[in-house]
């Protein structure tokens, strides 16, 4: 059983200055919710209720969003404006929240080591929430699509889409044999690779089911691309010693970790998911 979701949250969300000068990127709202909170809804969806959060300094308005307010609650409880809490009230019942700091920022690898005193030995999820994943009309998440291929597998999984090839340098990549039902087993994985030497157009997307083993091989992972440690070279190491899946999901999914990105996905729940006075 899979229980424990890892959220990283420590980065600095330069391209959203100076929005994020003083507030968590995470933070910033896809219409009136944040954007960790979709992903946590996502994660709690998929039953990962307790979620662990790798935040760093400036980060304080994350852990008090999954807290109660009391002064809000005192001020509204009773009134006609009760309503809009509903929504975040359902993720604070269901969900524990922790938290550790990243003190340093030395990449999604290092993000995800600095997670392991919250996950401990157990398998666990990962989502970006710069990448909303939103579902289908009647169908599950992706995480909880995740969580049944783990069930099913046993090994690690990464979220793949395909992007077109003058974009691909933005993302992790893989390559592999198809095994069916938009499912490969990854034989290569490269961070960020340019256009001429990218294996295939399947960029990885920030949804992950990782196998606690990677906690050792992301400690003998030394820095790559940018002079970050990689998660990306963990999993290469990771498939090559045993399996990693990567998994074709079915949703849409919006990257919020750029402008023209978030704008789309604000359109897009307002025309399709927003209603006034709902969440
Ligand atoms: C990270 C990962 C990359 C992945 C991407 C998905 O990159 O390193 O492999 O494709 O998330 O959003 P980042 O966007 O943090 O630079």
């Amino acid at each position: 059983m899979i229980r424990k979701c890892l959220f990283p949250v420590a980065g600095y969300g330069t391209r959203f200055l100076p929005a994020t000068k003083s507030m968590p990127k995470e933070m910033l709202p896809i219409v009136n919710k944040p954007l960790v909170q979709y992903g946590v809804e996502e994660a709690i969806n998929a039953d990962l209720n307790e979620i662990a959060l790798v935040t760093g300094r400036g980060k304080r308005a994350i852990a008090d969003h999954f807290d109660i307010s009391y002064e809000l609650e005192n001020q509204i409880a009773g009134s006609s404006k009760e309503r809009y809490l509903d929504c975040i009230r359902n993720v604070l019942e269901k969900g524990t929240f922790m938290m550790t700091r990243q003190r340093e920022m030395k990449g999604l690898g290092h993000a995800i080591l600095t997670g392991e005193c919250l996950v401990g030995d157990e398998a666990f999820g990962v989502i970006l929430s710069d990448d909303l994943c939103l579902n289908n009309e009647d169908d599950e998440g992706v995480m909880a699509q995740m969580v049944k291929l783990y069930n099913q597998f046993r090994c690690s999984i990464v979220a793949i889409q395909e992007v077109p090839l003058e974009e691909i340098e933005k993302y992790g990549v893989i390559a592999g044999e198809e095994m069916g039902d938009g499912l490969f087993r990854v034989s290569s994985m490269v961070e960020k690779p340019k256009p001429e030497d990218a294996p295939t157009n399947m960029a990885v997307i920030g949804r992950y089911i990782l196998t606690p083993d990677i906690f050792d091989i992301l400690r003998e992972t030394p820095p790559g691309k940018n002079g970050e440690v990689q998660l990306t070279d963990a999993l290469m190491t990771q498939a090559q010693n045993g399996c990693v899946l990567a998994y074709k999901f079915r949703g849409k999914r919006f990257d919020c970790g750029s402008v023209p990105g978030f704008i789309e996905a604000t359109n897009y729940v307002y025309e399709n998911i927003y209603a006034e006075g709902s969440s």
